[in-house]
């Protein structure tokens, strides 16, 4: 399992010491919120910058944000892989096409309440699809084992397509639910309090993994 861990949860006086606990990881997943999309506010590209700088990880970037289109472009920084946005913010598929431009591989998010069958026609375009088993907005919230039923269908889907994105999962992801993820196909599973909140964040990730 390729695992993100989320840097929402960590310790932003002591952002160095916390990304140097999670080097072991695969990337470092930022989470932009806008605190209209989401009721609630992050970071944003400053922030992201620092953590280009600091980690040698690469980073996915995750916009909970209406207006992704504005944002792009100012999330453009050398380590950042993945620019994921929802369908259901505005303007999606030419923020599609403006990561794409910046040379960025896409990633498509779908919250609880949204079906597949909403991103069905545009597979073809995406690199990831991410599907949110938390209302997005604050991390350590549980684990909706039924979005895993959204999972399963992309895994067909996919093979059905000879497509090859790749299905992350986001929220409430730990050593209690990462079996069920396995299980049902995800390849990419991000993590915020179980890794920051464990003692040994590094164990966290090994057990993930
Ligand atoms: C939720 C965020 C998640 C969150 C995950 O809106 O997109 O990335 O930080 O945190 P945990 O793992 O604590 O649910
Ligand atoms: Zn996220």
């Amino acid at each position: 399992m390729i695992i993100a861990p989320s840097i929402l949860t960590a310790d932003f006086t002591a952002l160095d010491q916390e990304l140097k606990k999670i080097e072991t990881a695969d990337y470092v997943h930022i989470d932009i919120m806008d605190g209209h999309f989401v009721p609630n506010i992050s970071f944003g590209p400053s922030i992201t910058n620092q953590i280009n700088k600091i980690s040698k990880l690469k980073l996915d970037v995750h916009l909970m944000v209406t207006h992704p289109l504005f944002w792009i472009e100012k999330f453009n920084f050398s380590q950042v892989e993945f620019i994921t946005v929802h369908v259901e913010s505005i303007d999606y598929e030419k923020a599609i096409d403006s990561i794409k431009s910046a040379g960025k591989k896409v990633g498509i998010s779908i919250k609880p309440g949204t079906q597949v069958d909403s991103i069905k026609n545009i597979l073809n375009q995406v690199d990831l699809v991410l599907v949110m088993t938390v209302e997005p907005g604050f991390g350590g919230q549980s684990f909706m084992p039924e979005m895993m039923r959204k999972v399963k269908e992309l895994v067909l889907l996919r093979k059905a397509k000879a497509l090859n994105f790749m299905i992350e999962v986001d929220g409430g992801v730990s050593d209690k639910t990462i079996d069920i993820c396995k299980l049902a196909g995800v390849d990419m599973a991000v993590a915020g309090s179980f890794v920051f909140n464990h003692q040994n964040p590094k164990k966290a990730i090994e057990v993930l993994k």
